[in-house]
């Protein structure tokens, strides 16, 4: 019997996703094949060579289909990729190298990534990633390239320092002070708020972003409501109607609610805010998850006939036999696509067992250590 491998798997949903989004597969399978190297034929039979925490299962890979106002959704895929010997310092040699190879082709710029990148070379790593790629694929545009950064990897204590130099060596200071006065909790910052992923566009062009995420444990939709009060004209309803109709009334003491400013040169504040509930861990089953995601999806304008099909070119089961094939689901707001975003789990190795209920609340001896 001939072998699955991590390639066909994640190849073929992507494939799938593709037609279901309009976009031309070939380029996307290609760059797929370039993240997973030289562990694209590994059989699914055998572990992940890396405990990725890109997703629940150590998926390499995460998929998400974002909604946008003005043009068909576009699809994007989340990744790390995995070294010679995976570890933290060689997978992040690893996605340098992957970027580099595709810089010419794909007119890549990383002129804000080498201002900061010795900032995030440390030789003793914290937590469990260095830099992950995102792919993002519009219909008939060329991909977009977007690095994550980890804020932790030189220690919590370090975080808030370390994001302070990077952004003020991008000209971003002022807006990085406005953004932590509104978006942290009293005396919560590094302890129940923390900086989650630090983000840059590889392109050059006038709307070249930076990403900022904080992840807020033990949140209510209030305390995300008032961090995302910062920029301007977002209504803080919005915010709470998102988080309360895809997650529940809170408090949200499982998984963290996240979110993400978005950062531009010439602003004094941050000018676009996401929020990323992570449904998977407030829902009992996939089935559940759908229908919030569905009738959220609805009320914003979208179609939702679109989620089933997305849905149905991942899904290797039904919705009610598991937890996690929706992982997160996002609400953007604020240039450069306002919409909405659903996040799909490869499953490549493993399904979660549906919940009973609601998951139970998250150990506090689960929260990164202080
Ligand atoms: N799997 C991790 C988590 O859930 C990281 C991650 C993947 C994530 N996609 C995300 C975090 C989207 C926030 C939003 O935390």
């Amino acid at each position: 019997m001939q072998h699955v491998s991590i390639f066909d798997h994640l190849g073929g949903q992507l494939g799938r996703l593709c037609q279901v989004l309009g976009i031309d597969p070939e380029t996307p399978a290609e760059l797929l094949a370039g993240i997973l190297g030289r562990y694209r034929d590994r059989p699914l039979s055998e572990p992940p060579v890396w405990p990725s925490d890109i997703a629940d299962d150590h998926s390499p890979v995460e998929f998400s289909v974002a909604y946008n106002d003005t043009e068909r959704p576009s699809l994007r895929i989340l990744a790390e990729v995995s070294g010679t010997q995976p570890g933290v310092i060689e997978n992040m040699s690893a996605a340098y190298a992957f970027l580099a190879d595709r810089s010419a082709r794909f007119g890549l710029s990383t002129r804000r990534l080498d201002a900061v990148r010795d900032l995030f070379a440390v030789e003793r790593p914290h937590g469990d990633f260095g830099l992950w790629c995102s792919l993002v694929f519009r219909a008939g545009h060329a991909p977009e390239f977007k690095v994550y950064l980890n804020p932790q990897i030189a220690g919590p204590d370090r975080a808030p320092d370390l994001v302070g130099e990077a952004l003020h060596r991008l000209g971003l200071g002022a807006s990085y002070r406005a953004m932590l006065a509104h978006a942290v909790r009293p005396g919560e910052f590094g302890r129940a708020d923390r900086l989650a992923f630090f983000a840059l566009d590889l392109h050059d062009g006038p709307k070249a972003r930076v990403k900022l995420y904080l992840s807020h444990y033990d949140a209510e939709a209030a305390d995300v409501a008032r961090a995302a009060g910062v920029v301007a004209g977002i209504d803080p309803a919005e915010i709470v109607q998102f988080c309360t109709s895809t997650g529940g009334p809170g408090p949200f003491d499982a998984r963290p609610l996240v979110g993400s400013y978005t950062l531009t040169e010439n602003a004094d504040r941050p000018v676009g805010y996401s929020v990323y509930v992570p449904i998977r861990s407030y829902v009992a089953n996939d089935q559940e998850a759908r229908d919030l995601v569905a009738a959220a999806l609805s009320r914003h304008g979208f179609d939702p006939a679109l989620l089933d099909r997305a849905i149905a070119a991942v899904a290797t089961r039904p919705l009610a036999d598991g937890v996690g094939l929706i992982a997160h689901a996002s609400l953007r707001l604020g240039p450069p696509r306002p919409g909405v975003t659903v996040y799909l789990s490869a499953e490549a190795y493993e399904v979660s067992p549906p919940a009973r209920h609601r998951q139970p609340r998250l150990d506090p001896l689960r929260r990164p250590a202080a």
